[in-house]
């Protein structure tokens, strides 16, 4: 039986039009997931929508629509959007879809008969401008003024239904504590468990005057389940399926700093709680919460006021001068996946494109089959006479490789590209030192040509092995001109690419147009 691994999104609010955000989570956990699968894993990979906000309702009266029709329309853009990538997801929900909403009122249900949500009485301070509630030490430091508005902040309290997160501070510092790894990058953790060793208050987890949208508590039609409460359940109600309950516990939650208190420290205490139910006995806590860090643009903030969110318009526009695997590359090795944010710069794109893919990658791929054509007729060559600068070229790809597993173990995707991009380099290096191209020129040296491009032949499988996840398209038509075997599913390909001496002789290697042409920005 194959391993199985499950890695998840964000679900995305439908009230914004999708955007590089949403791209760049979307796209690591593509490129996770075909790392996975490259490894022999059976793999679900999900992302969706999560389409119960009170401002769907505001936005689709705006607009003259039903809620239903205006989630319908923007959901429709983050679908289309995802598969105009090319991402790989094996499913997308909508937290309106009936699969997720049945669901979703069995597990609050089943928490309620427990005693883990009950109705209870909500106190604290209303911002009636904002329609929200301000905690108590927040509206103290706004000295109980709207920190929107500046109007005095009214004492209210509210019949609500709330989830008894007081009881799991233990359970949630015990399972930190346990599992090192749970939340990555490590510098969140502290935070975290700081945090949790304030206390937990209980959360509320429902609203009245929802005008019907969103999914009533159930037995009490007057009361709606809060949007995050409903939204997060996303990744159980999906798998929770006869053929694809297996895929529980998650493997891997992907998101950004900005949710990590709801995936770190709500979600899981609701799934310990899940789990004490009858019947919910198999409901375990996910293995990871990767929380990266925030995508800024041209060095300011994103926000809707500068208006200078990085949307699929301009998306759209890389993807024409650059291609798709391009923008994977770019989002990858420089993107926020660490503890800092990153800025989305086309200067800093420009650079790394022609640097590292049209200047290393690109242009090692073409030279060694420009090279083979020239001097083997276009023919893989069989190995002949000892070259002993492929000791050292060995040598450096290994130690790429050894870098590279895991880096994309621990989602470090940028130290992962470095270490593939590692591998042309010692490539080129090896060309440079062995100059194949004078050799050529006596004949006494045929024996060592071939040996030197077998062993950059070499070099180019396990590089473009490497970089597939991060650009699919790309190294597929590296493999296709080479010769090179598809990876089959089931197998770890990952592993097996290691071992040196697998290109076969005798297969024609076809030279094609620059991988990556250069870019040359207009004058
Ligand atoms: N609907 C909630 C999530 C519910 S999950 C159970 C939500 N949606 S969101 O549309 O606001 O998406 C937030 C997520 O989008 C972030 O956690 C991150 O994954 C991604 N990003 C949004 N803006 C981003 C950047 N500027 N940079 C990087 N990722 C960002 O919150």
């Amino acid at each position: 039986m194959p391993e199985r691994f499950y890695v998840t999104t964000p679900i995305y609010y439908v009230n914004d039009r999708p955007h590089i955000g949403h791209v760049y989570t979307t796209t690591v956990a593509d490129i996770v997931a075909r790392y996975e699968r490259l490894r022999g894993k059976e793999v679900f990979f999900l992302t969706g929508t999560d389409e119960h906000a009170a401002k769907v309702v505001d936005s689709a009266e705006a607009h003259d629509m039903t809620a239903q029709e205006w989630a319908d329309r923007n959901a429709a853009q983050f679908q289309k959007a995802f598969e105009d990538l090319g991402m790989s997801h094996d499913d997308f929900i909508r937290t309106t879809e009936d699969r997720h909403k049945t669901r979703v009122l069995r597990y609050v249900q089943a928490m309620m008969e427990s005693g883990d949500v009950y109705l209870g009485e909500y106190e604290g301070w209303y911002d009636a401008g904002q329609e929200e509630y301000l905690p108590e030490n927040k509206a103290r430091e706004f000295e109980f003024k709207s920190p929107i508005n500046g109007k005095p902040l009214v004492k209210k309290s509210e019949k609500n239904y709330f989830f008894r997160l007081s009881g799991y501070s233990d359970g949630l510092l015990a399972h930190l504590d346990e599992h090192p790894d749970f939340l990555i990058p490590p510098a969140r953790k502290n935070e975290l468990i700081g945090r949790i060793e304030e206390g937990l208050n209980d959360v509320p987890i429902s609203r009245t005057g929802a005008d019907g949208w969103g999914i009533p508590m159930p037995g009490d039609e007057t009361h709606t389940i809060y949007v995050w409460i409903d939204a997060l359940f996303n990744y159980l109600t999906t798998v929770d399926t006869d053929d694809r309950r297996a895929f529980w516990p998650c493997t891997m939650h992907l998101l950004a700093k900005d949710i990590l208190w709801f995936h770190a420290a709500i979600w899981p205490a609701m799934l310990m709680a899940l789990g004490k139910c009858p019947g919910y006995e198999w409901v375990g806590l996910p293995g990871q919460v990767c929380a990266h860090s925030f995508w800024i643009a041209e060095g300011r903030k994103m926000s809707k006021s500068l208006g200078n969110f990085v949307d699929m318009e301009r998306i759209q526009d890389y993807v024409e001068r650059f291609g798709v695997d391009a923008l994977r590359y770019f989002l990858a090795g420089y993107g926020p996946v660490g503890a800092s944010d990153r800025d989305f710069a086309e200067a800093r794109f420009i650079e790394a494109y022609n640097k590292e893919l049209a200047n290393v990658v690109g242009n090692g791929v073409n030279r060694v089959a420009t090279m083979v054509g020239k001097y083997c007729d276009g023919t893989l060559p069989e190995p002949g006479d000892p070259v002993p600068e492929a000791e050292d070229l060995r040598t450096s790809v290994h130690a790429a490789y050894d870098r590279y597993v895991p880096a994309m173990d621990s989602v470090r995707l940028d130290q992962a590209v470095e270490a593939a991009v590692d591998v042309f380099r010692a490539m080129d290096v090896f060309i440079d030192r062995t100059q194949p191209f004078k050799r050529a020129k006596d004949p006494a040296e045929a024996g060592t040509v071939r040996t030197i491009l077998r062993e950059c032949t070499e070099a180019i499988r396990i590089g473009s092995t490497l970089l597939s996840p991060i650009m699919p398209e790309r190294m597929g038509e590296v493999w296709r001109r080479y010769g090179f075997a598809e990876p089959a599913p089931g197998v770890d390909s990952m592993a097996a690419a290691r071992a040196w001496s697998q290109v076969a002789g005798g297969t024609s290697v076809e030279k094609g147009d620059p991988l990556f042409a250069r870019y040359q920005p207009p004058a």
